[in-house]
């Protein structure tokens, strides 16, 4: 479905972006954290970032889904600042490290880190947008429909979901990242969508989904998925 009711907000500039992905760098004390995180900011650029950000709404509740070390939530909570972040990963290590680097920011206020599987975690609070960055390429397919399952019932009729993720053409992009994903993590599974493929997971559990196809020069067919929860 492509209802275009999703208006994007733009209110970030490029040196804004790049002065708080520096910011966030510097915050990681571990080398090799902090090579990872320029690597990720490497990947997904000024460019993407604001894309992706302009569809935030700039105040409420936004869930991180997946959020790793905190870079993401941390960009999304720097850029505007009635923005809170609740950022979940089941990874502990990488939680304790966020929790570690909120701290420097002293925003402790707005941003909340947890450890837990989403599909587990109860919320207290209502969450008005979710975003999924490069998560659900990362786990097997019935994982996937589990975790777009679990993201219709966290959010509210109307309620947005951002999913970025990589579709599978061109195949020499996608053989590109494939190629990468293995580098970091040789053993993870990876299952990559056809855009019309992920179309049809987002719709399946309710949403109405508009793509966003982002062009990059590094060679990464990214594409985001602006969704809104639709009425029962
Ligand atoms: C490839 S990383 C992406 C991290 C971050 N979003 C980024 O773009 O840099 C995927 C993350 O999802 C987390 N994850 C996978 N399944 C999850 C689940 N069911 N609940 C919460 N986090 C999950 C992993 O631990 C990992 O940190």
């Amino acid at each position: 479905m492509t209802k275009n009711t999703i208006m994007p907000n733009h209110h970030l500039t490029e040196a804004r972006s790049r002065a708080i992905t520096l910011k966030i760098i510097r915050a990681y004390d571990n080398w090799v954290i902090r090579t990872y995180s320029y690597i990720r900011f490497l990947i997904m650029n000024m460019r993407i970032l604001e894309e992706i950000e302009q569809y935030l709404p700039t105040s409420g509740q936004i869930l991180d889904v997946g959020c790793g070390f905190g870079l993401f939530s941390f960009f999304f909570a720097l850029s505007a600042d009635k923005r809170n972040m609740l950022g979940v990963d089941i990874n502990t290590r990488r939680i304790a490290t966020a929790c570690g680097v909120r701290a420097k920011f002293g925003l402790d206020e707005r941003i909340c880190f947890e450890s837990s599987d989403v599909g587990d975690y109860r919320f207290d609070e209502p969450v008005d947008a979710i975003v999924v960055l490069d998560l659900l390429h990362h786990v097997p397919e019935k994982a996937a429909q589990r975790l777009v399952a679990r993201f219709a019932e966290i959010l509210p009729a109307g309620g947005l979901l951002l999913v970025k993720d990589i579709t599978a053409r061109p195949w020499l992009k996608m053989a590109f990242t494939w190629l990468l994903d293995k580098l970091m993590d040789f053993r993870g599974p990876l299952r990559y969508y056809h855009k019309d493929e992920m179309i049809t997971l987002l719709a399946a559990q309710g949403f109405e989904v508009r793509v966003h196809r982002m062009i990059d020069i590094l060679p990464y067919p990214h594409v985001l998925y602006v969704c809104r929860k639709l009425d029962d």
